[in-house]
């Protein structure tokens, strides 16, 4: 089952999204459009409780097995307590992460592999996002930009192999729903970016 109205958006460390997410917002707020803002994991209370955990600096016993659950636990919460009922109102969902960041994260970097990510994430795949946009940044701009960024959680400590290999991961997403999600070029400055964003969003909604 497809929701509607539901747009992710997603890219690897220092891509830019939580700026481009916060433009696109200014947008809607001009057009009047009804929308909600969310992230993963998070969102919600149990969400941003289990966010905590993943990310806590000092939670390195954590397994890939561990962590892949626990998004995929975020992920249903949040699905079912904020983001189907808010689509079905009629909103728009735009959620920063979703599903296709367990793809390249905990399948590809992570090394569980694809096909296990996807059997975890089993209830969430009836509700793919009807929209996402990937903002491409290659990896070593994305590194160059995280080293001069101060690190704050777990997964800002990984080494630069497991940002090339979450590069690689959310290119085999793309290949397995090359409909659903869209490349945005995130090596352009920052204005073309939003720019290239919000026309991608206007054509889907018919604006
Ligand atoms: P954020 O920094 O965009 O808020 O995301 C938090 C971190 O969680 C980021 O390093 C990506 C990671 N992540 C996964 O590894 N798998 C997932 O399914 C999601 C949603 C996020």
């Amino acid at each position: 089952m497809k929701i509607k109205n539901f747009i992710t958006f997603e890219g690897g460390e220092c891509s830019g999204k939580t700026t481009i997410i916060n433009e696109i917002v200014k947008m809607f707020d001009e057009m009047k459009i009804s929308y909600i803002q969310t992230r993963e994991p998070g969102g919600i209370k149990i969400a941003e409780e289990i966010r905590d955990i993943i990310l806590d600096i000092n939670n390195t016993m954590m397994t890939p097995e561990c962590e892949a659950l626990l998004y995929a636990a975020a992920r249903m919460q949040h699905l079912k307590e904020k983001i189907i009922p808010n689509a079905n109102m009629g909103k728009i969902v735009l959620c920063d992460r979703y599903l296709d960041s367990s793809i390249a994260y905990q399948g590809v970097a992570r090394g569980l592999g694809i096909d296990k990510v996807l059997n975890v994430n089993s209830f969430a795949l009836d509700y793919l996002p009807d929209l996402t946009i990937f903002i491409d940044v290659l990896p070593e701009v994305a590194l160059k930009r995280l080293s001069l960024r101060d690190k704050t959680d777990r997964l800002d400590l990984e080494n630069n192999e497991f940002h090339n290999l979450v590069y690689k991961g959310y290119h085999e997403a793309i290949k397995l729903y090359p409909d659903r999600i869209k490349v945005v070029d995130g090596n352009q400055p920052l204005e073309d970016v939003i720019k290239d964003c919000k026309k991608i969003i206007l054509d889907y909604i018919g604006e």
